[in-house]
């Protein structure tokens, strides 16, 4: 029996938004939320019904937003807190909800906590992040070097997980908890109607198995923030490097207060050894992995997020796909992949029009900073060539770049010159030409969108695998009260495929409308019994 809050989340579709570079309306070369609130009806007619907004809120930037100086406040250039109560007023009449992105674990070096606890050992505020005299341990930041740094100010160590200007903040101070807590409120009563945590599992770290993350108060905190009567309807959305099924069942489930699904990532991993290099992987590992984690979650009935591309990643499409002459086949090959399984589907702006990685000559055309650390780092041990050629893969700013809406001047982003230099490939693949092409990657995702908000058998039927391990396809079923779905998809070899079925095919890539024969290289086919 499926409960009425889990079949509202499994409605949704979530498009995700980095706002810098969404849309500019104000001609300062720097998407803005009022920029969002002009997308509201083409994000409609894709059939997105909810987004995901990455951080809006005021920060130094040093990591685009996810160094906030303040929880409460809008960044200067992308508008004011007014413009984002409109934009959730507009996506509420649309029937639409909007998630916004929580960065709990830490703040801006920038903050006025931060600013007030570096200033002594004994002030209100002094608790608020962990200082010590020496460093703890080795633990290493995420975007390179020790995690550990000493402030002159204070004359103490702090910690930070990613960069110095990023401390991580102390939960075990239960001040710390409660100001979190407040702000997850403060959006509540703005009217967001969701989450999106960032590394959630970092908040409660683990210091005696000397791990950062998964602590043994990971769960009480989770519970503090989301299994409080007055933020209970909401949508929470963990990011959580979560290995296995039994961490993902302690820390999701709505109905035990916890989060409403988390981010699961081994099939992100699985095509590369690290982010920047490719592994010679193929499609068969993804559909091993995210068919396995189907049937976990239907078996403990979590919710799946369905997802292949986000801001922290090199294109899908350019990683496990083909970006070049197939590129039409393989990114609806991917879409019904991924958005006819059980879950929440997630999708990343520009991936609807097929959006594949940008390629540069130079590291003075990239503005992430894991991107420029980690060339330095790279170029310490191999050529400049080298070493730009696995930022092109892997780096963060790929999907980052303005949105190509169009092949005109700034790709119909902006007026002004754009704040990163544009996507290599935005005259070719862009919005515009894409909606007017025979083969249009937009039309499949609203026609695959369609079919998953008009039939209860996909939003929530039972999934089951019918490939076999050795097969170079993904074919499952999707069922539900006696109706069934068949959803076919070759990888890059052509294949002979027989299905049993007396059933219709209702969606193609290649134009096809008979089930079995050869199927050419990411052909798909949608059957409906
Ligand atoms: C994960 C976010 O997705 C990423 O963009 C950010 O740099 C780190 N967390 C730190 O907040």
């Amino acid at each position: 029996m499926i409960s009425e809050q889990y079949k509202k989340f499994l409605s949704y579709v979530i498009y995700q938004v980095y706002p810098r570079s969404f849309n500019d309306t104000n001609g300062d070369g720097i998407g803005d939320i009022n920029g969002v609130i002009e997308k509201l009806d083409y994000l409609k007619e894709l059939g997105v019904n909810a987004i995901w907004l990455c951080p809006c809120y005021k920060s130094p930037n040093d990591d685009n937003g996810y160094d906030i100086a303040d929880y409460r406040d809008i960044m200067d250039e992308f508008g004011t807190l007014d413009d984002v109560k409109r934009l959730i007023s507009e996506m509420h009449k649309r029937d639409m909800k909007l998630i916004m992105d929580l960065v709990p674990n830490h703040t801006s070096s920038e903050h006025e906590w931060f600013k007030q606890s570096r200033m002594s050992k004994d002030n209100p505020y002094s608790d608020y992040y962990y200082w010590f005299d020496e460093p703890q341990n080795d633990w290493q930041s995420c975007f390179c070097g020790s995690a550990w740094e000493y402030d002159e100010q204070r004359g103490q160590y702090y910690l930070h997980s990613y960069a110095p200007s990023q401390p991580d903040l102390n939960w075990e101070n239960p001040k710390v908890v409660k100001e979190i807590q407040d702000v997850v409120d403060f959006w509540v009563d703005l009217g967001v109607d969701g989450f999106r945590c960032d590394v959630i599992d970092q908040i409660s770290k683990d210091w005696e198995r000397n791990s950062n993350c998964f602590g043994p108060q990971l769960h009480d905190h989770i519970h503090a923030l989301f299994g409080r009567d007055k933020v209970r309807h909401i949508f929470t959305v963990g990011e959580c490097w979560a290995g296995d099924i039994d961490e993902i069942v302690r820390h999701s489930a709505y109905e035990r207060g916890e989060l409403s699904t988390l981010f699961q990532f081994d099939h992100l991993a699985c095509g590369c050894t690290t982010k920047f290099r490719k592994k010679p992987e193929s499609l068969k590992s993804v559909r091993d992995i995210i068919a396995n984690w189907q049937t976990l979650n239907q078996e403990r009935d979590l919710i799946h997020a369905l997802f292949t591309d986000n801001h922290d990643n090199g294109r899908f499409i350019s990683r496990m796909g083909n970006d070049g002459e197939l590129r039409y086949e393989s990114a609806t090959c991917l879409a019904a992949m991924f958005y006819l399984l059980r879950g929440v589907p997630f999708i990343y702006q520009g991936q609807e029009f097929g959006l594949t990685n940008s390629h540069h000559d130079s590291i003075d055309e990239f503005d992430d900073i894991e991107s420029v650390n980690i060339y330095k780092y790279f170029c310490e041990n191999m050529t400049p060539e080298e070493a730009i050629e696995k930022i092109n893969f892997g780096s963060r700013d790929n999907p980052r770049r303005p949105m190509s809406w169009t092949a005109g001047k700034n790709g119909g982003f902006s007026d002004a010159e754009p704040w990163m230099p544009l996507h290599s490939r935005y005259k070719e693949i862009n919005l515009e030409t894409d909606r007017n092409s025979e083969k249009s990657v937009f039309k499949f995702y609203r026609d695959i969108l369609k079919i998953r908000r008009e039939n209860d058998a996909i939003l929530y039927g039972d999934f089951e695998l019918v490939s076999k391990k050795e097969d170079g396809n993904f074919i499952f079923t999707r069922t539900y009260e006696g109706k069934r779905f068949i959803v076919i998809c070759n990888f890059e070899e052509e294949a002979e495929i027989s299905v049993e079925t007396n059933g219709k095919i209702i969606l193609s890539n290649y134009g096809r409308d008979i089930v079995s024969g050869t199927y050419r290289p990411y052909e798909v086919a949608i059957i409906e019994e």
